[in-house]
């Protein structure tokens, strides 16, 4: 972990938030590579959930809803946790996270928590000049409640039905007590969820099958089977909302880690907003001469989690001619770089032709042109961030227009004609 988080920051994936203040309470900033990165993810989630199908459609609701969204939810009630204090140490800690020893985990020392007390994790904010009860606003805890309060809007333009899905990608906000471990638990943060609404009677069903589909995403991108798994919750476990939840979980350097969860979650909200905004969410099955509430399956998946757990899983070592090696191997769709184009040497003859080569590539891919060092050494520094592509411009370009192409994790070469390089690289960097 300290090794992600070491090459995170010195080369730009991600930063301590405000650094230069000293930072700020577990928040982080992806630098140009880590926001590459991140897009990339969300991508490749946004084309298989949403491009690729014919099934689901896209949303880009507001982060602040009418303040009635989060007491129809149930979040204003329930949506919070145990929270004690050490009476020692004054450090704060979830009471279900506490050692069976009963320890503080602090200060070692023993019987020192305070009673536990609900903390609700939504942050409060007020709309408008005046900071009263009227004016209250909670920034979303999760995205999901603006597809629901959609869902009529949503099924009449886009003309879907049931079993059909909303899919949408943004910023959800948790007052976490105890945020930590680098990305994996901040307080604001990215979702990729869809609320996939089907009939009633069909909802084990497509919990079964998203549970599947949700994992075949993952492995497909690189993730080895032994870091990844379903784990079903246990009754206790379950959210206020939902009759089944499996998360996704990956094999974190600190042990199993949620990636994402997938509950059944009946028709819990869409009923709770039909009674508290007084409007019919039903949907009519023509075919079946019936009108019902559609159940909702819901896959929703964390974007920063994702990100980090693919860096953790690409992050390799190994010997090359008696040198340590390290190299991202990020699937080719998830590296932030595609090509990077080098002129042997930084040299007057040869950066006039491997600039014209980064400017023919550049509408094609994210490229980075690079002409300082050795060229070992920038080789190197490509592989450390799991580029898949180097393009070297030599002395023979200049003849024989042509380049030398070499793969990262084979580090084999070959030489390309500049006038097949966009479509050679077209066909290894499938989208
Ligand atoms: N709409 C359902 C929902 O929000 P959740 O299990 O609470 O369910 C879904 O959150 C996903 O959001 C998690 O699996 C995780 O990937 C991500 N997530 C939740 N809280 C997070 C946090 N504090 N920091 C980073 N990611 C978080």
């Amino acid at each position: 972990m300290d090794r992600i988080v070491n090459l995170a920051k010195r080369r730009g994936f991600v930063f301590p938030s405000s650094e230069i203040y000293g930072g700020f309470r577990s928040t982080w900033d992806y630098g140009p590579l880590g926001v590459l990165l991140k897009r990339n993810v969300k991508e490749a989630w946004w084309r298989a959930m949403v491009q690729c199908r014919d099934d689901i459609v896209g949303l880009d609701a507001a982060i602040l809803m009418a303040p009635k969204v989060w007491e129809a939810s149930g979040h204003v009630a329930t949506f919070s946790d145990p929270l004690v204090d050490c009476r020692n140490c004054q450090e704060r800690f979830r009471a279900d996270q506490l050692p069976a020893s009963g320890a503080c985990p602090n200060c070692g020392a023993k019987d020192s928590f305070t009673d536990a007390r609900q903390f609700n994790l939504m942050f409060k904010t007020y709309v408008g000049p005046v900071e009263d009860d009227a004016s209250i606003a909670w920034l979303r805890p999760e995205t999901a409640q603006g597809i629901f309060v959609n869902f009529p809007q949503v099924q009449t333009t886009s003309r879907k039905k049931p079993p059909f899905g909303i899919a949408q990608i943004g910023k959800a906000f948790r007052n976490e007590i105890t945020p930590g471990n680098f990305t994996f638990r901040t307080r604001e943060f990215e979702q990729m969820e869809l609320e996939y609404f089907v009939p009633p009677e069909e909802g084990q069903k497509w919990f079964e099958y998203w549970c599947a589909e949700r994992l075949r995403w993952y492995r497909d991108l690189g993730i080895p089977d032994d870091l990844l798994r379903l784990r079903q919750h246990e009754a206790d476990e379950l959210s206020h909302y939902s009759t089944g939840t499996a998360d996704v979980e990956y094999l974190y350097p600190w042990g199993w880690g949620e990636l994402e969860g997938i509950a059944n979650r009946t028709d819990f909200d869409l009923s709770k907003h039909a009674e508290f905004s007084g409007k019919d969410l039903t949907y009519f099955d023509q075919e079946g001469d019936r009108r019902y509430v559609p159940h909702v399956v819901e896959p929703s998946a964390g974007a920063d989690r994702a990100t980090l757990a693919f860096l953790l899983a690409a992050y390799d070592e190994e010997e090359v001619r008696g040198e340590k090696r390290t190299v991202l191997r990020l699937d080719p769709r998830l590296a932030p770089i595609k090509v990077a184009v080098l002129p042997l040497s930084k040299n007057e003859r040869l950066s006039p032709t491997a600039k014209e080569v980064a400017a023919s590539l550049r509408p094609s891919f994210q490229i980075d042109y690079d002409e300082a060092g050795a060229i070992g050494r920038r080789y190197r520094r490509h592989d450390e961030i799991g580029t898949p592509f180097c393009v070297t411009v030599d002395f023979d370009t200049l003849d024989d227009k042509a380049v030398t192409v070499r793969e990262r994790d084979s580090m084999a070469q070959e030489r390309v004609s500049i006038d097949d390089l966009v479509s050679h690289l077209s066909d290894r960097l499938p989208r």
